[in-house]
């Protein structure tokens, strides 16, 4: 069975990804940061590696006997007062170039759905050099486009807990997030894939308002929402842009922007976003 590099283990996406490959009878080495990780993922995965992403001097060896890497490694949401341009771009880049000069046979990689439609976006400009960079590795490669998490769907529970959501734009725009479990699913079928490139959405398409509506429901609460015009939003960010470090407005433009153009991407998996948001609600039910 072949042996893969999961670096990311510790993120929504990537601890969905240990799962899998361990589901499909890979033999997995980690790449974790702190000790603390280390200790919780060598339970699941065969082998666990020390190491600071960033620094390529700390990964010696990282690479001995791996065939395939997958690495979903990026800041979302910034924090350890580290760039995009460090970690979406330079930590991937030092996976790279490890796995370029050893026997790695396929590297995969996480970036966003309609990354072309968002330009100027700090986080999608470190993917997608990263992207660049892969593109034109002499390695066989797959980029993932996943249109959004049910992870990041949380905000919208959270707001209706509080009794309103705040949408951008008129509620009308389309989506189709998919759960960890789906998305590793496919990003697995990736390994044995010839296709480099693949978009991918969870399997049921909603509107803003109807994702909103799901919540409340989850939560048996009326439905209360409030819309705030895109232009406002974008007046707002840029404001933003010119008074915030990038570790501040750099997630807000991200999500700002992506919630203001449709995000439907073709649909793959089975979990649905209603039965997410019942577990959810239900697990605060209980802790309250
Ligand atoms: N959320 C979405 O809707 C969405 C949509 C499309 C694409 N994506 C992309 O998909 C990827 C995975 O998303 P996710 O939700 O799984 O993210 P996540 O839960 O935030 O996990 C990110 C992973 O990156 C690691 N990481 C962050 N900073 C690091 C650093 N300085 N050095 C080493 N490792 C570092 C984290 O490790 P630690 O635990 O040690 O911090 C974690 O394992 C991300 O690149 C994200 O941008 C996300």
């Amino acid at each position: 069975m072949k042996r893969v590099l999961l670096a990311g283990a510790s993120g929504y996406l990537g601890r969905a990804m240990l799962a899998e490959l361990k589901t499909r009878g890979y033999w997995v080495r980690v790449l974790v940061r702190t000790e603390q990780q280390q200790q919780a993922l060598s339970q699941i995965a065969d082998d666990t590696f020390l190491g600071q992403a960033t620094d390529i001097d700390t990964l010696s060896g990282l690479m001995d006997g791996i065939d395939l890497v997958f690495t979903s490694i990026g800041i979302t949401r910034q924090k350890d007062g580290l760039t995009y341009e460090s970690v979406d771009y330079g930590a991937n880049l030092n996976l790279l170039t490890l796995a370029e000069n050893s026997k790695v046979e396929k590297f995969i990689y996480v970036s966003v759905f309609n990354a072309d439609k968002l330009p100027g976006i700090k986080i999608i400009q470190a993917k997608e050099k990263f992207v660049a960079r892969l593109k034109s590795s002499w390695l066989p490669y797959c980029v993932i486009r996943p249109s959004g998490f049910f992870a990041d769907m949380k905000e919208f529970l959270v707001m209706a807990k509080s009794g309103r959501v705040y949408l951008l734009g008129n509620g009308q725009l389309r989506f189709n997030p998919i759960s960890g479990a789906d998305l590793a699913k496919v990003c697995c079928d990736m390994f044995q894939s010839e296709q480099t490139e693949v978009d991918v959405g969870g399997p049921e398409v909603y509107s803003h308002d109807q994702i909103a509506e799901l919540a409340f429901k989850a939560l048996g609460e009326p439905v209360k929402m409030t819309h705030f015009p895109l232009w406002l939003v974008g007046a707002l960010v840029s404001v933003m842009r010119w008074l915030s470090p990038v570790s501040v407005y750099g997630p807000v433009e991200f999500f700002a922007k992506a919630m203001s153009v449709d995000m439907q991407a073709p649909c793959y998996g089975e979990e649905s976003l209603e039965s997410f948001f019942v577990h959810l609600a239900n697990i605060d039910n209980r802790a309250s």
